[in-house]
C-alpha cells in the first residue's frame, strides 16, 4: 500500500498522529497559514470600503437624532441593512452598500426585525406621519405593536452636546474637521430647522441634500423629536441609485 512505501506518510501516521502535542502544533501551523493569507493583505489596503458618491457625514441635527435612536433602543426591533436578496430588495429598495454605513459608529445593522428594516425609510413617510407614529403608533398603523415615544416631542434637545460628539467622531475619522463643520455645529442645528435661515447655503454646502424644515411641527422649540425625524428622513437617501447603477454599468464596459 502507498502508506507503507512513502516515508512521509509513514512518519505522519506513526509519529505525528500518535503524539497529541506534535499534532496540535502541526494543526496550529497549518491554520495560521490560512489566517495569514486572509488577514495579512488587509494591512496593505488603504481602504476596505469603496467610496460611493453622495455619502457624507450626518448633519449635527441628524447625528443627535441617531443618538436618540440608540438611546431609546430602536435597534432592538429595527435593522438597518437591506440584504441582497430578491424579497428584501423588492420590499425595501436597493440593497445596502458598505459605504452607506461608513460614518455610522457604531453601525446600526441590527440583528432583529420585530418591525421593518429602516435602512431606506428616509422620504417614505411625511414628517406628520412620523409625528403621529411616534406619539401613538396605533393611530396610523392600527395593528402596530410598537411602543409610543410621546415624550420625545416634549423633551428639549440638548443642542450644546453636539460639538463634543462631533469632535469625538472626528478623532475616529469622520471628516467633521472639514468645511468648517465643527465651527458651525450648533448653528447648523438651528439652520436645518429653518428654510429661511441666513446660512442656508453654507449648511447645504456642508451637508448636501440634507432636508431643511421644522420636523416636529413646533417651530418654537428644538425637541428630541426634531432630531429623530431629521435622522429617519435621511436614512438611505444619500446615494442616488439611478446614477449609481449607471456608474456600475460603465465599469463593466
Ligand atoms: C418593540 C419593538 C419596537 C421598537 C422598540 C421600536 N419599533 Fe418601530 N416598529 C415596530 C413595528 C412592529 C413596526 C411596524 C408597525 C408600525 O408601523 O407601527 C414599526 C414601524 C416603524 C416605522 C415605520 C417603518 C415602515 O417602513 O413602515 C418607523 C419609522 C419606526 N418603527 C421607527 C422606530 C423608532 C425611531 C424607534 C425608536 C424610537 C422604534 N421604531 C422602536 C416595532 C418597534
Amino acid at each position: 500500500m502507498a502508506e507503507k512505501t512513502n516515508p512521509i506518510w509513514a512518519w505522519h501516521k506513526k509519529v505525528l498522529e500518535k503524539n497529541s502535542i506534535l499534532l496540535t502544533a502541526g494543526v496550529l501551523v497549518v491554520v495560521s497559514i490560512g489566517g495569514l493569507v486572509e488577514i495579512a493583505p488587509l494591512f496593505y489596503l488603504d481602504e476596505t470600503i469603496e467610496e460611493v458618491e453622495g455619502v457624507r457625514p450626518y448633519s449635527p441635527l441628524a447625528l443627535m437624532g441617531r443618538d436618540i435612536y440608540i438611546r431609546e433602543g430602536c435597534y432592538t426591533c429595527h435593522s438597518q441593512m437591506v440584504r441582497p436578496l430578491r424579497d428584501e430588495v423588492e420590499r425595501y429598495g436597493h440593497y445596502s452598500l458598505a459605504a452607506e454605513s461608513m460614518y455610522d459608529r457604531p453601525f446600526q445593522w441590527g440583528s432583529k426585525r420585530t418591525g421593518p428594516d429602516l435602512a431606506r425609510v428616509g422620504g417614505k413617510f411625511s414628517d406628520e406621519w412620523h409625528r403621529d407614529h411616534m406619539r401613538d403608533p396605533r393611530s396610523v398603523v392600527p395593528e402596530s405593536i410598537m411602543p409610543p415615544y410621546a415624550h420625545l416631542e416634549r423633551t428639549p434637545l440638548e443642542i450644546e452636546a453636539v460639538e463634543g460628539r462631533m469632535r469625538a467622531l472626528t478623532r475616529l475619522g469622520t471628516p467633521y474637521d472639514e468645511l468648517d463643520r465643527l465651527e458651525n455645529a450648533v448653528s447648523d442645528i438651528h439652520t436645518q430647522l429653518d428654510p429661511f435661515a441666513a446660512d442656508y447655503d453654507g449648511f447645504i454646502a456642508r451637508y448636501p441634500g440634507a432636508p431643511v424644515r421644522d420636523f416636529d411641527g413646533n417651530p418654537d422649540e428644538v425637541t428630541e423629536l426634531d432630531a429623530l425625524i431629521a435622522y429617519l428622513q435621511v436614512l438611505g437617501t444619500m446615494v442616488d441609485f439611478s446614477t449609481y447603477e449607471a456608474d456600475a454599468d460603465e465599469n463593466l464596459r
